[in-house]
């Protein structure tokens, strides 16, 4: 079934255009169509308020930090659409631990491009809810309801 889900090149890979192209490609050569993609910054307080679930873990801090760090570059958000999206676009990423991804999933983006566990080059959505939440977070003016519809 067709679904939608947000995918985020992180600043590190955004970074790196060879990297960034790269990973344009991936989602392009993987039949996701593309349905919004944006360039941005967060403040602080957005990059707190995404990953508010994690607030009190020992990478928090580190984390929004990263996300935030202006001298770091933009990141760039997607909102991707092709059958099971969520799940495909979780494969292609690989583990959230670089480490774990080089072991067992070695030709993923987060293997091949993964910096640390928290430069791990990409976020995607982690079911169909998340997704909803995640894409209004970066997509207000969107509405995942009226564009399936249309579909
Ligand atoms: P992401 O998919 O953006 O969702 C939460 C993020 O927290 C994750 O990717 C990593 O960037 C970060 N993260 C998760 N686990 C760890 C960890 N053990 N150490 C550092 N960062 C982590």
């Amino acid at each position: 079934v067709l679904q939608l889900t947000l995918a985020v090149i992180k600043p590190d890979a955004v970074a790196h255009p060879l990297i960034l192209e790269t990973l344009h490609q991936k989602i392009l050569e993987n039949n996701f169509i593309v349905v919004r993609k944006k360039d941005l910054w967060w403040r602080r307080k957005d990059s707190e308020s995404f990953y508010a679930e994690h607030s009190g873990r020992f990478f928090y801090q580190r984390l929004v930090e990263f996300m935030s760090r202006q001298v770091c570059g933009p990141m760039r958000a997607y909102i991707l659409a092709r059958e099971d999206a969520v799940a495909h676009w979780r494969e292609l990423m690989g583990p959230t631990k670089v480490y774990r991804a080089r072991y067992t999933a070695p030709n993923s983006v987060r293997a091949l491009y993964g910096l640390t566990d928290t430069r791990n080059t990409t976020h995607g959505s982690d079911s169909a809810e998340s997704a909803k939440r995640e894409i209004a977070f970066f997509f207000p003016e969107f509405s995942v309801q009226q564009w399936l519809d249309k579909e």
